[in-house]
């Protein structure tokens, strides 16, 4: 969700920009920009929709050269996807681009700009002009200033043409890496900071960065010049490609068994649970986050009440925010977040640790908000995770979760030593199980034939079943654009089997933890109304039109890791009959990092 680069160094920065914002793509945008500073200026190109317009609008105009720059993938938020709301976006001397929100921008423009002409609807334009206002000869006061007046969350690259050697950044709750080495760079994630950087900075909330060809400069919004130490650059993680694959989606489909051999690995073992030892046993624990992850976080409560005997409950981060949560210093918190920059969670991440909880991350990305602030951090191996529609991340999010559950029945001596040796023999082999289930991707692919012209599905399950449900249900919605709900199968009596008539599809994901009886009689309700109904069962007694046998896992407890792969292919393969984007569905982003 909104991308930012910046590029100041020796070579060309135009084609730097350019391929940076490719590797942004994946967060989402609808528009991009870049503007590049030389000694003629600074000269910007925006456009709507993809980077290859941008491109192909930047090759004709020939005169984008410099060696300092920087650009921008929108998502809109204020304003619509246009030209003329794509950043950068430019207000005397200055051009900037901006990821976040300002809240307050409608206030500052009445108290500061009433007589400044708006050429864009887009809150960024405020900070733009509110800068140039400020500005009287000094640079870092006038963002200072600015940046002191502004709400809401901001990361922003500013250039000026008083300074042209320099790349100005602000930051508050938006992320901002700086690598800086050979050549300087500044990105809203690493997969986009030059590979000839030696040290990588983090910018922190609250701070001022003058980045200069090789060497940064930090500050707080007081102008207080601040030390700030630097982390080493590796680019290992950085390369993402989609090998023989048509998506990368359905590359990291099958690159999970590796996410989830790494991520047993890292975590099983008695030795490995010394990390949590601090942490006593609370009273209650929340488990919070968005979207899968808050799905993976469902079977998380069901594997932690059984084996820690503590009540658990799963808040969406953004719902649990406002609540006013009953949160204490005997509480935990668990967050889950693949990006580790989900603006919910983060924020509900710092409600937590203000109310003294012990906070919780399950995170894939190490260098992450959610990975730095948590208490303790515990990184799901599944490598970077490119499309938009999360597989692999969400398959190690339970991994972590498992190990997890394992270690504090450990520590607080809640579950039989004996279970507990059984769990984590059955975790060891649990990637081979999810080997296993993807054997019925031929299978998956024929059932998605009879899905292209569906309008309305319905996913049903009980237990974990259910949590399955809801996971396969926004993996095909999202990417094929078929409306599709999850309902706990006990619950469609209440009301949702009204919609059940003829030919309708109804998915019924029938898990080994509850009685096969039960699931039975619901999948009867469904398609004594005319459903058609695609039973995923281990079990050869669950009866429906149709009846997949799917692989389970070697425990029980750990079905949905293999029972949640079909789901995937089967959305993975819909979308593509249909033709759908399905690395980048449309209006999403894989980085959330607005409200
Ligand atoms: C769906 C998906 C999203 C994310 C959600 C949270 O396929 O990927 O629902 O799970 O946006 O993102 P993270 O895990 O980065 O906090």
């Amino acid at each position: 969700m909104c991308g930012i680069i910046g590029y100041n160094g020796t070579a060309q920065a135009t084609p730097f920009l350019l391929d940076g914002l490719k590797k942004l793509e994946y967060r989402g945008y609808d528009s991009a920009g870049i503007a590049v500073s030389d000694t003629d200026g600074i000269k910007t190109e925006k456009r709507k929709g993809k980077i290859d317009a941008l491109a192909s609008a930047v090759r004709k105009r020939n005169d984008m050269t410099g060696t300092i720059g920087i650009g921008h993938t929108r998502w809109a938020t204020h304003g619509a996807a246009t030209n003329s709301n794509a950043h950068p976006h430019k207000s005397g001397k200055f051009t900037i681009v901006h990821n976040g929100i300002i809240e307050n921008h409608k206030e500052l423009k009445e108290k500061y700009l009433r007589l400044c002409r708006f050429d864009s609807d887009t809150d960024t334009e405020t900070v733009a002009h509110l800068i140039n206002r400020h500005y009287s000869g000094n640079c870092l006061e006038a963002i200072a200033q600015t940046a002191r007046l502004l709400e809401g969350s901001f990361a922003l690259a500013i250039l000026c043409e008083d300074e042209p050697n320099t790349i100005f950044c602000a930051k508050k709750s938006s992320p901002l890496l700086i690598g800086v080495g050979d050549e300087a760079s500044v990105a809203s994630d690493i997969s986009a900071i030059s590979r000839k950087s030696d040290s990588l900075y983090r910018m922190d909330d609250g701070e001022i960065a003058a980045i200069h060809k090789n060497k940064v400069e930090f500050y707080d919004f007081e102008l207080n010049e601040k030390a700030k130490s630097a982390s080493p650059f590796t680019a290992g993680n950085n390369t993402s490609e989609k090998g023989e694959y048509e998506h990368f989606m359905l590359k990291e489909i099958f690159e999970q068994p590796e996410a989830v051999r790494k991520t047993v690995e890292a975590y099983i073992g008695a030795d490995k649970a010394e990390l949590l030892q601090q942490i006593k046993k609370p009273t209650g624990i929340y488990i919070v986050a968005c979207g899968s992850a808050y799905h993976a976080g469902l079977i998380g409560r069901i594997c932690i009440e059984k084996l820690t005997k503590t009540p658990t409950s799963v808040e969406t981060a953004s719902e649990f925010r406002y609540s006013d949560p009953l949160i204490d210093e005997n509480t935990s918190v668990i967050i889950i977040s693949q990006s580790g920059e989900t603006a919910d969670s983060l924020a509900a991440l710092r409600l937590a640790k203000s109310k003294g909880a012990k906070t919780i991350a399950i995170v894939n990305v190490p260098e992450s908000s959610i990975a730095l602030e948590s208490d303790f951090a515990i990184y799901t191996k599944a490598g970077a995770e490119i499309a938009v529609a999360t597989t692999k991340a969400y398959s190690a999010q339970l991994a972590a979760l498992y190990a997890l559950s394992i270690h504090f029945a450990r520590i607080w001596q809640t579950a039989d030593s004996k279970l507990l040796n059984t769990l984590e023999q059955s975790l060891e082999q649990l990637h081979e199980n999810i080997r296993e289930a993807l054997c019925l991707e031929k299978q998956m692919k024929e059932i998605a034939q009879h899905m292209q012209n569906t309008q309305h599905t319905y996913f049903i399950g009980r237990g974990i079943g259910f949590a399955v449900a809801a996971e396969a249900s926004l993996k095909l919605k999202e990417i094929s654009y078929i409306h599709s709900e999850a309902y706990a199968a006990g619950e469609l009596k209440h009301g949702t089997i009204s919609l059940i008539e003829k030919g309708t599809k109804v998915f019924a994901v029938c898990t080994p933890d509850t009685p096969e009886a039960k699931i039975q009689s619901n999948i009867d309700e469904v398609a004594a109304r005319g459903a058609n109904v695609i039973a995923f069962t281990s079990s050869p007694n669950i009866k429906a039109n149709t009846t997949v046998i799917s692989t389970t896992a070697s425990h029980p407890l750990f079905s949905a890791s293999t029972q949640v792969i079909p789901f995937q292919l089967l959305a993975y393969y819909t979308a593509k009959l249909r033709g759908c984007d399905i690395d980048k569905p449309r209006n999403l982003a894989k980085s959330v990092t607005v409200e």
